[in-house]
């Protein structure tokens, strides 16, 4: 039988993404519902290294539900177990996380409720084993790639900005009967570049999982220039590569535990594809415009599932596991699972067969 919790934090850390202030509002209304007070924890790991916390109001969570980013502010650096206290040299890394379990237990904190992708679940993960930290998972990410769930919130709002600058640039790749590349983001899961290629109608979709051809890209929109067809569309993801080649980086952020930025490989594609067909091509990155976005509905209401179930887990006593989506359905699965691999787009899958079927170039 689970004992009665009186008093937990939450933080968010990592990237921020669309429906953070979601979550964080069901957490805080689910808690105060059921007698738990909340505290929250400011700009991820960080305010728990430097004490940084305090309890959350009703009129906190208020009028937040459809803004972007974070009320509690958010790092994608500050990891306790590998901390640079000097913001630079990796050498100079070190362990600062009893200095977390010190401000969790000075501050009373039974339980805690950590936002974020899988970087942000692994120190949860390791908070869990090490320390016994009553730790409860929640999956944010607009890449999509978190294993343990069907699907991230933030997702489907990045999804939307990525579709709606497909079908905007359409008009325009048109009028001009030019090429228009398109990069989005996603690290190395191509999931936004599919999803959005699909739903826009993209000619060509270029993932990190399908390392490409560029002579098969300007392949495609020969075809398509000899069919009449007088404009394309190519979605790149900025993790794509291509084949026998690598990553285009566009800055190394040394303390951050993912330092690889990526991004420049929509201007190389376009650079390429104008080369070898002699059709003008522009190329539009859209950048952090996918993570600022209000959430849509769909991440709305995932985000308030979550937190609702998160305290759900609180209550019943179920730590060290993340809540997901299964189905319909919400589900807990333990933080080891959601972080054992991340989750990319399967070249053979469904969604990938089904567009190459259709005409959609990948570049192979
Ligand atoms: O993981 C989310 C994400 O937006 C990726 O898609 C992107 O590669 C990265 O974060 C950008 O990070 P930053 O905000 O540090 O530039």
């Amino acid at each position: 039988m689970a004992q009665r919790v009186k008093r937990i934090g939450v933080l968010t850390a990592g990237g921020d993404c669309p429906g953070l202030n979601a979550v964080i509002r069901a957490v805080v209304r689910t808690a105060h519902k059921n007698g738990i007070e909340v505290y929250g924890i400011f700009d991820g790991y960080a305010g728990l290294i430097e004490k940084r916390l305090r309890p959350l109001t009703e009129t906190d969570v208020s009028g937040i539900l459809p803004k972007s980013g974070t009320i509690l502010g958010t790092s994608n650096r500050d990891n306790p177990f590998k901390y640079y206290d000097d913001k630079g040299d990796p050498a100079n890394a070190v362990d600062v996380s009893e200095q977390v379990v010190k401000t969790i237990e000075y501050n009373d904190l039974e339980a805690l409720v950590t936002i974020g992708g899988d970087g942000t679940q692994s120190i949860s993960m390791e908070f869990f084993k090490r320390y016994g930290i009553p730790v409860v998972g929640v999956p944010k990410t607009i890449d999509n790639d978190l294993g343990g769930t069907d699907i991230t919130f933030g997702f489907d709002s990045a999804l939307q900005i990525a579709t709606y600058a497909i079908d905007t640039l359409h008009a325009t790749a048109e009028a001009h009967h030019r090429i228009m590349a398109v990069e989005v983001m996603g690290r190395n899961a191509g999931w936004i570049a599919l999803h959005s290629g699909i739903a826009g109608g993209g000619d060509v979709i270029l993932l990190p999982e399908i390392p490409f051809k560029i002579e098969k890209v300007a392949e495609t929109i020969r075809h398509r220039i000899d069919s009449g067809k007088r404009f394309s569309l190519i979605v790149v993801s900025e993790g794509a590569k291509p084949e026998g080649g690598d990553v285009v980086v566009k800055k190394m952020v040394k303390d951050a535990s993912e330092p690889i930025r990526l991004g420049g490989i929509g201007n190389r594609v376009a650079e390429q594809v104008e080369e070898l067909t002699g059709i003008e091509a522009r190329v539009t990155v859209l950048g952090h415009l996918q993570r600022g976005v209000s959430p849509s509905p769909f991440d709305r209401i995932l985000a308030t599932r979550f937190g609702y179930y998160a305290i759900d887990l609180i209550m019943k006593g179920e730590f060290g596991h993340m809540v997901g989506l299964s189905g319909r359905d919400i589900v807990s699965v333990p933080l080891e699972e959601a972080t054992h691999r991340p989750r990319i787009v399967e070249p053979d899958g469904p969604l990938v067969r089904m567009s190459m079927d259709m005409g959609v170039g990948f570049g192979v």
